[in-house]
């Protein structure tokens, strides 16, 4: 894994951004996998930008999330569907049939799985995937002791630590949902390339658990050191606990 230290969240998120836009020069026709959550905001801020100035074009891009929470139409602010239309589908030049979520609200949510899990594996696998990480390690929703998926797209129970940390989402009386659709761990991880991107301090401990703690399931983001390709982009802060 290569890791990049920035003294900024800013400056983290902005390298990020131009590690996507770069991806797209090189490929215009590029599968890029998205990840929402508070971390991505300044990203895709920062790819907004780029595209305005004319260095970001998705045109022929295809795109396809993480994860999405079961039960929540696309529709629902709360929805990670209207969090990409707000911070980046809707502000570029990517066409509704060229971004790809998990149906969160399918009558039977295992087909939405099968399906999604089909189109992934029709146009992907990623040729960049961008990532975030849970306070407990996770990846997309991949909570710690996950088994394996062999279908690779499946529904997740959430665990409580999830649903606390999220919760800022939600409005007060609302529920965060308990159970999400996610890609396994082990079609994340056959992303061409993988930009973990974390910032703050609260982030510090587990990202040193991830680079530099053993490989297991009990931490999925450790997962990341068997990929050929990782990187993983921190601001000082995340960066805090680093041997
Ligand atoms: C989001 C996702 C999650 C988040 C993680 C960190 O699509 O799959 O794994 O990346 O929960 O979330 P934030 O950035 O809000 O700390």
């Amino acid at each position: 894994v290569q890791v990049v230290i920035l003294p900024s969240a800013a400056e983290a998120e902005q390298h990020v951004a131009t590690l996507f836009a770069e991806q797209l020069r090189r490929k215009p026709d590029s599968v890029l996998g998205l990840a929402t959550g508070g971390t991505p905001v300044g990203v895709y801020r920062a790819l907004v930008a780029a595209h305005r100035l004319g260095e970001a074009d998705f045109g022929r891009a295809r795109t396809f999330n993480l994860d999405e929470y079961a039960g929540v139409p696309s529709a629902h602010p709360q929805s990670y569907a209207a969090y990409m239309r707000t911070h980046l589908f809707d502000l570029v030049n990517l066409t509704p049939d060229r971004t790809h979520l998990p149906e969160g609200d399918a009558a039977n949510a295992e087909d939405a799985c099968r399906l999604y899990d089909a189109l992934y594996r029709y146009y992907g696998p990623a040729d960049l995937q961008l990532l975030g990480i849970g306070l407990n390690g996770h990846i997309g929703f991949n909570e710690p002791g996950f088994a394996s998926a062999p279908g690779g797209t499946h529904v997740v129970r959430l665990d409580e630590s999830t649903r606390r940390a999220n919760a800022r989402f939600f409005g007060a009386d609302e529920q965060v949902p308990e159970y999400a659709l996610t890609m396994s761990a082990g079609r994340i991880l056959q992303a061409r390339s993988i930009v973990l991107l974390a910032t703050g301090a609260a982030k510090a401990a587990i990202v040193a658990r991830a680079l530099e703690g053993p490989i297991g399931t009990d931490c999925p983001a450790s997962l990341l050191q068997l990929h050929p390709d990782a990187t993983v982009v921190l601001d000082r802060e995340a960066a805090g606990a680093l041997a």
